[in-house]
């Protein structure tokens, strides 16, 4: 339209159409350099807006915590500044819009003010009629509201420009774990025989992505075989639970290679090798879902009986038939209608239901009672059998079980052995038993 309407006016008049095309990069200047500040803010804006809503989402879920630091007014003076932060670059997105306009609106009508003065110095000349003029006038006063409209396009598409660069940013990020692209060979698995060995770390060097200068693992070399119970034992902060998170391909270590059935696990697809292993966290994560939900999360074909067989197996049957609903009860955000022992044994039932070859828990009964402990302690067993088990472990009950202990200090491993064997050779393992064992009221060498 813009393209046509500038072809009838050259057809009117000749000349008077030349000046105002020269006056079409003055207005082109300012749309680009506007523009590029409204792109530029209208990022940040996307940003400012996103931290709004992580705070308020952030310090809704941690009420509790919250309230009992009585940081509620502390939260209200933080949530206010992310506010007006946000407030404020959107203003200043706005302010940069209306100049763009403005200057579109202004330049556009200098540029007829212009044209008038030569079409007015025609008409006085003769060289065309006054009526011809005002047509001229009317029909250039259409088309520089065209341009008017174009700029305020442009401004929005400059504004959904912002915004869609940093969702590509976003979207094309790429994680630096990479996908192997085999299948696990299933019959690998069950070709490895008892005493085989399943799972080797060889010469591993581990430094997360966040703290580069510290290596949370250093030279572990160890080795686990099929149907063996190692268990991890060592300070907080030792490394353990950094080691499953390098087992199941979280991050990838930065020197050394682990190996699952004599392959590196970089070449198994990240499913394939995930489905090897039933995973019991140090923190068990609930979804706001059904109890079903919540625990057929572990297999998703699993049928509510199964479901229910598995809650039997680690004791948590009794307590899921006690809620409202039963297993149609929903858990509330992060799972908050469970107290800790219960949310844990949730977590065994999912490891049960899972029925992976390898057993990987993190502290599995650390939450329990003395009587849920010994009752999922009886339910692991038959679990365990045959199966290869990386347990960490802060109870006697489960070190004394184990095939082998790793004893971890600062990334290491400084000694391993069965429990009496490390007992006489190794200090810091003699020193926790006695902290964390011998003082412990519920220790059952059972
Ligand atoms: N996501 C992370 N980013 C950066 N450093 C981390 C991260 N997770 C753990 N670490 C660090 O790595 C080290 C090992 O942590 P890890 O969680 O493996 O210890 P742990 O042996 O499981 O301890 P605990 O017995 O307390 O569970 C610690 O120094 C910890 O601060
Ligand atoms: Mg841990």
């Amino acid at each position: 339209m813009l393209v046509g309407g500038i072809l009838f006016l050259l057809v009117m008049h000749f000349k008077l159409t030349l000046i105002l095309l020269t006056c079409v990069p003055f207005v082109i200047v300012p749309v680009v350099y506007f523009g590029r500040r409204v792109r530029r803010l209208s990022r940040d804006s996307q940003d400012e807006v996103a931290n709004v809503g992580r705070y308020l989402s952030q310090a809704l879920r941690h009420i509790k915590v919250v309230q009992a630091f009585t940081h509620e007014k502390h939260d209200a003076q933080r949530f206010s500044a992310t506010v007006d932060r946000a407030f404020n670059v959107s203003v200043k997105r706005i302010q940069q819009r209306s100049w763009l306009t403005l200057m579109v609106i202004l330049l556009s009508m200098s540029g007829i003010g212009v044209m008038l003065w030569f079409g007015g110095k025609d008409v006085i000349s003769g060289e065309i009629s006054a009526g011809d003029l005002a047509s001229f006038l009317f029909y250039s006063i259409i088309v520089a509201g065209a341009v008017g409209a174009i700029s305020e396009v442009m401004g929005e598409l400059q504004r959904a420009a912002g915004a869609a660069e940093r969702i590509m940013e976003l979207l094309s990020a790429k994680s630096a774990v990479v996908s192997g692209a085999s299948e696990f060979p299933s019959q690998r698995m069950t070709e490895i025989h008892q005493g085989d060995e399943v799972i080797r770390f060889d010469n591993v060097e581990f430094r997360y992505p966040t703290r580069p200068d510290y290596a949370a693992l250093k030279n572990l070399s160890f080795s686990i075989k099929q149907g063996e119970m190692l268990a991890l034992v060592g300070p907080s902060g030792a490394g353990k639970s950094t080691l499953f998170e390098l087992l199941l391909r979280f991050y990838d270590p930065q020197e050394g290679g682990i190996y699952l059935a004599g392959e590196n696990i970089k070449a198994y697809s990240l499913d394939d090798l995930r489905q090897r292993f039933a995973l019991v966290p140090q923190e068990t994560v609930l979804f706001d879902q059904t109890v079903y939900d919540n625990l057929g999360y572990a297999n998703r074909n699993a049928s509510k009986e199964s479901i229910q067989y598995s809650a039997e197996q680690a004791n948590a049957h009794e307590f899921i038939t006690r809620l409202d609903k039963g297993y149609e009860t929903r858990l509330g955000e992060d799972g908050v209608r469970l107290s800790g022992g219960q949310r844990q044994r949730v977590a065994i039932a999912r490891a049960i239901l899972k029925d992976a070859p390898i057993l990987l828990l993190d502290e599995a009964t650390s939450a329990l009672d003395a009587e849920s402990e010994s009752k999922v302690q009886a339910a692991l067993e038959p679990l365990m059998k045959g199966r290869t088990t990386l347990v960490i472990a802060h109870r006697l009950a489960t070190v004394l079980n184990a095939d082998r202990i790793i004893v971890m200090e600062q990334g290491e491993i400084i000694a391993q052995g069965t429990h009496s064997e490390l007992l006489e050779t190794c200090a810091l393992y003699k020193r926790l038993a006695d902290l964390q064992f011998n003082q412990n009221d519920d220790v059952r060498t059972d």
